[in-house]
């Protein structure tokens, strides 16, 4: 009787990275080089993305799949931000790009909360893992900040200052844990376009200065909800508003549901409110359901870690 040999498994590396809310967006005039720079908070949050990265045979290339959430709008080609990460990565290490990427949604599809981005960092670790080329953080970071400007942010996790393109990063303190709930719209928005309606409505916008979120960070230090409901802020949302009015009922009704703060979160659509509490989240996320302005409403806990492996099954 020939013996039943179960075949081993390829190797694989799961990793999650978080989504991402701007506390504070200040944005200045653009540039030259078509960016604008950027003085943000960032705070993760425990909405994640998870890639999982599984060894291909040689010389087969990458390939990708996605499932979960509104996974049917996202591209399976080499424009889809995990994609090329793997092929960046491959590039600059001089492996072969041999990878079947897997990605699996959590967080709003072109919302303003930076779920490509994540899809990107999470990718990063998994192949680096994968691959075993042992790329340090501090580089794949500016590799990250080659993908986007949000992917550093994904990678790093926690809350933090970002300047530049919003890829140069400082960590903030933080005490306690915040609740946040978040409007998401089925059909998202684009970040250039929103950009470029900034550039209508804003002809002399200053240098942003960090140092205008004085009390915002401090209501981090302090744990104070209440604080940080207060010096919440984004200059993009009145580009995301004129783009997407029917953003300002969402906002209007969270307020009427007692958040702390309501803003559009980065380039939009997505509305995040800050809760009092797990409870409240849930009231104001039920209160959004109830008035029907939001195709899905999503609750999380923040700061949350950054892009980190969650399983990996070694060579066999
Ligand atoms: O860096 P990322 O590819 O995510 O940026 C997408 C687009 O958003 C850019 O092409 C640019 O139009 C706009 N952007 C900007 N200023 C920034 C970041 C992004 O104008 N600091």
């Amino acid at each position: 009787m020939t013996p039943y040999l179960a075949a081993a498994p390829p190797p694989a590396v799961r990793v999650r990275a978080p989504g991402k809310v701007n506390l504070s967006l200040r944005v200045g005039a653009l540039q030259d080089d078509g960016y604008h720079p950027l003085a943000t908070i960032f705070q993760a949050v425990a909405l994640y993305e998870e890639v999982t990265a599984t060894q291909a045979p040689q010389g087969a290339g990458i390939s990708l799949t996605v499932s979960g959430p509104q996974s049917d709008v996202v591209p399976l080609d080499e424009t889809n931000l995990a994609w090329r990460a793997a092929d960046l990565l491959a590039r600059h290490t001089g492996v072969a790009a041999d990878v079947a990427l897997h990605v699996t949604k959590g967080v709003p599809v072109a919302g303003g909360m930076a779920g490509g981005s994540a899809d990107a960092a999470a990718a990063l670790v998994a192949c680096d893992a994968l691959w075993e080329t042992g790329v340090p953080r501090s580089e794949l970071a500016l590799i990250a900040a080659e993908l986007g400007s949000d992917v550093p942010f994904s990678l790093l996790g926690h809350t933090a200052v970002g300047t530049g393109r919003g890829q140069i990063l400082t960590p903030a303190m933080t005490r306690g844990e915040f609740h946040w709930v978040f409007a998401a719209q089925a059909e998202g928005l684009s970040t250039p376009r929103v950009f470029a309606a900034y550039d209508g409505l804003v002809t002399d916008a200053p240098m942003p200065d960090p140092a205008s979120d004085a009390a915002l960070m401090s209501a981090l230090r302090a744990g104070d909800p209440v604080a940080l409901g207060r010096t919440l802020h984004n200059d993009l949302q009145e580009a995301a508003l004129s783009l997407r009015p029917s953003l300002r009922e969402v906002l209007g009704v969270a307020n009427e549901a007692g958040a702390l703060g309501a803003i559009v979160s980065g380039s939009g659509p997505t509305v995040a409110a800050l809760a009092r509490s797990r409870q409240h989240a849930l009231a104001v996320a039920a209160t959004w359901t109830a008035r029907g302005v939001a195709d899905s409403v999503w609750c999380a806990t923040a700061p949350a870690q950054g892009a980190r492996v969650l399983t990996a099954v070694a060579p066999a």
